[in-house]
């Protein structure tokens, strides 16, 4: 029988990729999307084209993490076999200015979603989308599963809280629950607000005319980055289990916000001292200097490993972003006559 799949955060970058791979794999997809007084699904067009002609292995739903209400309709009416909670308020620096905002959503929500399966009296698997800014002002490096918490912003807070509710339904209601702590993944769909993107979009444009400056805070924090599509099979993978646990997914490797500038201008041919300037907006509360994972558990028990690794990742993301620069360009143009 067809499996079917609930994705909280579809209109995100993970949640694309998932929708994708899911839909591969022959799901049945159920997205949750937010009215928006824009088009929100953006990132989802491609498979969810045409209004009148929608790809049906994909469907979307209206719900919010913020109304128990809606979770609660959507659980009742679709029955799910795999929920994948990516859904979130995910940017830390913004989590700094919206903290109660934040804990709603990305924290509550979570519970809120819990709670609806039980009171649906349904069995799904759930993977809930853990983060390794858990692991904040780090104990140990590498991290792994074992590692202590260290939270360091809002948003690591409520993703503390999702961390410990999931595990705690786990034992207490004997849910198939896993948490994946994964590391920092990018992507051409990633958020432009994200250094990596935010870089990789600022040196196109430069290169092509249309900025000069890049205004970035701190160059020294170090993270351990890899490729989106890669990290979305590790997701799956742990709902395929025999048993639920969580597991760490990370590279291995870590490099710091100017590593990632140098190799990106490097790749066009740009002196990046030309261009970086430091704006003390960007620089947070408090900071996470470095996370670097260890996900020898997930290849151990997956036998997931990724492949991508950090040059080859800062060329994909620049090679699309020029792409994009350019046809912003001929747009431009075209606009001027
Ligand atoms: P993203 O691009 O920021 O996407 C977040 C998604 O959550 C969007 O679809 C957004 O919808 C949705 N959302 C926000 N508020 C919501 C609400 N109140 N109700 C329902 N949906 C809501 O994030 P991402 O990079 O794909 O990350 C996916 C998840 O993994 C997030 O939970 C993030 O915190 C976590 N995570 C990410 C990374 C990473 O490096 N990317 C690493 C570890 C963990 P709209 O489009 O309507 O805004
Ligand atoms: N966003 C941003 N903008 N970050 C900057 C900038 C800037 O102009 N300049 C320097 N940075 C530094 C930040 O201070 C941080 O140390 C690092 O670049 C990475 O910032 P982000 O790309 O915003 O990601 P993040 O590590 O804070 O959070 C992302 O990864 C987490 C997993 O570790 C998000 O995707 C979270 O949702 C995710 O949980």
């Amino acid at each position: 029988m067809q499996k079917t799949a609930l994705v909280t955060g579809i209109t995100g970058q993970d949640g694309s990729y998932l929708a994708e791979f899911l839909i591969d794999k022959g799901y049945q997809v159920y997205g949750i999307i937010r009215r928006s007084s824009s088009f929100n699904t953006g990132r989802i067009n491609h498979i969810y084209q045409d209004p009148h002609e929608p790809d049906p292995r994909l469907k979307l739903v209206y719900g919010d993490l913020n109304d128990a209400s809606s979770l609660n309709k959507i659980m009742r009416e679709l029955h799910p076999d795999e929920i994948y909670n990516l859904g979130a308020q995910s940017h830390v620096m913004v989590s700094f200015d919206v903290p109660e905002y934040t804990g709603d959503v990305t924290g509550l929500g979570t519970i809120r979603l819990l709670e609806a399966i039980r009171e649906a009296g349904i069995k799904p698997k759930f993977y809930q989308a853990s983060s390794s800014e858990l692991y904040g002002l780090a104990q140990e490096i590498p991290q792994k599963e074992t590692t202590p918490f260290y939270p360091r912003s809002p948003y690591a807070c409520a993703k503390a809280y999702a961390f410990y509710i999931v595990r705690n339904y786990r034992e207490a209601y004997g849910f198939f629950a896993c948490n994946g702590i994964l590391f920092n993944h990018e992507s051409p769909r990633r958020g432009e607000t994200f250094v990596s993107r935010k870089i990789t979009r600022a040196v196109t444009r430069i290169k092509v005319g249309l900025q000069d400056k890049l205004y970035l805070g701190n160059l020294e924090a170090r993270r351990d980055w890899g490729y989106a599509p890669e990290y979305i099979e590790a997701m799956w993978l742990m709902l395929q289990q025999p048993r639920p646990a969580d597991f760490v997914i990370a590279n291995g490797e870590c490099h710091t916000v100017k590593e990632f500038v140098e190799e990106a201008f490097g790749l066009l041919g740009l002196d990046w001292h030309k261009h970086v300037e430091i704006d003390p907006r960007y620089l947070r509360p408090a900071e996470v200097d470095t996370l670097v994972g260890d996900s020898s558990k997930a290849e151990r028990e997956l036998g997931w490993r990724p492949k991508v690794q950090f040059k080859e990742l800062v060329r994909i993301m620049v090679e699309a972003d020029l792409e994009l620069a350019k046809k912003e360009t001929h747009m431009k143009n075209y606009r001027q006559g």
